[in-house]
């Protein structure tokens, strides 16, 4: 998710590169660097911090080249500093790289590298690259690169320069993203449009398993096999605000759709074998897991919903009894918080000023403290004994999407481990639930390519007062998810509450027409769920289901059924959530909002 950009051509590269990361930097980002080729040296600046930092330091002493790769970093591995932001070098300086996503196997290269006498100056995998590159290097950058790559596993994107090859880029794109412009007599490079579309709107999009051989006369794409690929040029008519939202009208809505790469990305390198799972940053000392008698969960908001997830996934999985409590209530109580007891503090920005306090809070009474949050080097992730980074990339539509679905992975994951840990989980079983989770990229494309149907319905719901959320179990918390969303943006009055709840009281509200949304996936309380919408149809109200394919039942009961692909139950909420965000997102169009920047709302409240 960081931002890259190249170029290759007549001119200073440096102000170029700079300023494509400055149409990147809308999306936050923690440090910058670039290299730059002369025709005999390569000269690298880097800065941790904004881009301003980046851009002072050049201003000191200014690279001259005509030959550069740049980089925006959103730290993954390692946190934001000099010495972690790119370009990388191999120990020599010869070969220089950027690089966005993650090598899973990058410990293990370390390592095989390490044997062979490598020495490392950062935290990154990126580093491992350019040593890799180097070590396959026989005066030609593009096989040494397609050579490196078979090496690595992972899914990214990876940009190469030699100092012996001038006027010369290498690039290979493995799922991460990464586009050519194609200039006069110069060429460029970068992971998004924006970066470029002032240079030239002619576009070649480079496909997974694709390396590319760029100069400044043009571009030479193959197979990482070596087979020729003739790509079509786009004609790119976006004007700069639609490039920055990829073409989508809002940032909210493609968040939504990067939701099957941001489960990939956050699965990424944490599966081992067919069955286990490992946590980089998550170091239980021997015998925790084992002690443990309590989970406190704590976060604001949506991480708050998602901890009600993970509450109905441990104890079912892990036998623990888990208290989910609000951080901004857990701070001013009395809490009894004891020692062998984990807590864990959920948070997409890791700097939410009650999430913080409670935290502290819980450490402060000897709980050990584990972060699950997006942002590497926040304030959460260094104040807790570990850290689960969710690698969903920046988020920037104030209404959480992609974040919530990340730290549901988050702790699937850790219902893995921790189940492994105390020998809950077969071999057997937890090969089905990591079966279960690498299928959900495929299952949330499938939902997403539903979006219109979901479109459709929500044009029922743009005239309504109020909206009713149901559910037990696990699909509560998610109507409790998808009701924040619908509020939020939508303005819409919406309240979830468990199926049971409604009859003592607020089925007095549900009128003729008001739409209650059911969640209907858990199997052992199926029949319970079906009941609330019986009660709620006969007072009129127009009932819709979030159901599976393979759900005959649901349309019997449901005026309308919105169905999800058929997934273990426990990870129902990764889909379930999906078709909810789409319907707060097409009514909150529908009445005409500001989707990104909903009234009275912040991104980040680092304020009581
Ligand atoms: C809702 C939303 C908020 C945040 C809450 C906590 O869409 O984004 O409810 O979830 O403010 O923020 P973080 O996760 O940054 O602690």
């Amino acid at each position: 998710m960081c931002g890259i950009m190249g170029y290759v051509g007549p001119a200073e590269a440096a102000p170029i590169l700079i300023d494509g990361l400055q149409r990147l930097e809308y999306r936050g980002y923690d440090s910058a660097g670039i290299a730059v080729h002369d025709g005999s040296v390569v000269t690298i600046r880097k800065a941790e911090g904004k881009l301003e930092r980046l851009v002072a330091l050049l201003a000191e002493s200014p690279p001259s080249g005509s030959t550069g790769i740049g980089h925006t970093r959103w730290a993954t591995h390692g946190p934001p500093t000099d010495f972690n932001a790119h370009p990388h070098t191999d120990p020599a300086g010869d070969i220089a790289v950027v690089h966005n996503g993650i090598i899973e196997n990058f410990l293990a290269l370390r390592e095989e590298l390490g044997e062979k006498g490598s020495r490392f100056t950062s935290d990154t995998d990126t580093e491992i690259l350019a040593h890799l590159i180097a070590d396959e290097y026989e005066e030609d950058l593009l096989e040494a690169v397609r050579r490196a790559v078979r090496r690595a596993e992972g899914a990214y994107a990876l940009v190469a320069m030699s100092r012996k090859e001038p006027g010369r880029i290498v690039a290979v794109r493995m799922i991460s993203p990464l586009i050519i412009g194609l200039g006069e007599g110069e060429t460029f490079l970068a992971s998004d449009i924006p970066a470029i579309l002032h240079r030239t709107r002619r576009i070649l999009v480079i496909e997974n398993g694709e390396i590319v051989d760029i100069t400044a006369d043009g571009v030479r794409i193959e197979t990482l096999a070596g087979a020729p690929v003739a790509r079509e040029t786009l004609e790119i008519s976006w004007n700069a605000e639609q490039a920055e939202k990829g073409g989508y009208p809002h940032f909210m809505i493609k968040e939504i759709f990067e939701q099957p790469d941001v489960i990939t990305e956050t699965l990424s390198g944490r599966i081992r074998g067919s069955s286990d799972v490992a946590l980089e940053g998550v170091g239980f000392p021997e015998g925790f897991v084992a002690g443990l008698d309590k989970i406190w969960i704590t976060a604001c908001g949506t991480a708050y919903h998602a901890g009600l997830v993970g509450k109905e996934i441990f104890e079912r999985k892990l036998r623990i009894p888990v208290d989910v409590v609000y951080a901004h209530e857990l701070r001013y109580r009395d809490p009894i918080i004891r020692p062998n007891s984990l807590t864990i503090a959920i948070s997409q920005s890791g700097e939410t000023a009650d999430t913080l306090a409670a935290a502290e809070l819980a450490k402060g009474r000897g709980s050990r403290l584990l972060a699950i949050t997006n942002v590497v080097g926040s304030t959460l992730s260094r104040i807790s004994d570990d850290v689960l980074y969710t690698r969903a990339g920046p988020e920037i539509a104030v209404a959480s999407t992609k974040a919530y679905l990340a730290m549901l992975i988050g702790e699937y994951l850790l219902t893995v481990r921790m189940g492994r840990d105390l020998g809950r989980y077969t071999d057997a079983e937890s090969a089905e639930m990591i079966d279960g989770l690498r299928h959900l990229p495929q299952a949330a494309e499938e939902v997403l390519g539903r979006s219109e149907d979901i479109a459709r319905l929500a044009e029922g719901f743009a005239g309504a007062d109020d909206v009713y959320f149901l559910g037990r179990g696990v699909d509560y918390a998610v109507a409790m998810e998808g009701s924040l969303k619908m509020k939020e943006i939508s303005y819409i009055h919406s309240e979830a509450m468990p199926a049971g709840e409604l009859k003592h009281g607020t089925l007095a509200l549900v009128t003729r027409g008001t739409p209650v949304v059911t969640v209907l996936t858990q199997r052992y309380v199926y029949d319970k769920t079906v009941s609330a919408i019986m009660e709620v149809k006969a007072r009129g109200a127009h009932t819709i289901a979030v159901a599976y394919d393979d759900d005959g039942n649901a349309a019997k009961h449901a005026d309308e059924v919105v169905r999800i692909p058929r997934v273990p139950d426990s990870l129902s909420p990764v889909l379930s959530a999906i078709p909810l965000q789409l319907l707060a997102y097409y009514v909150a169009v529908a009445r005409g909002h500001d989707i990104d920047q909903p009234r009275n709302l912040a991104k980040s409240v680092t304020v009581e």
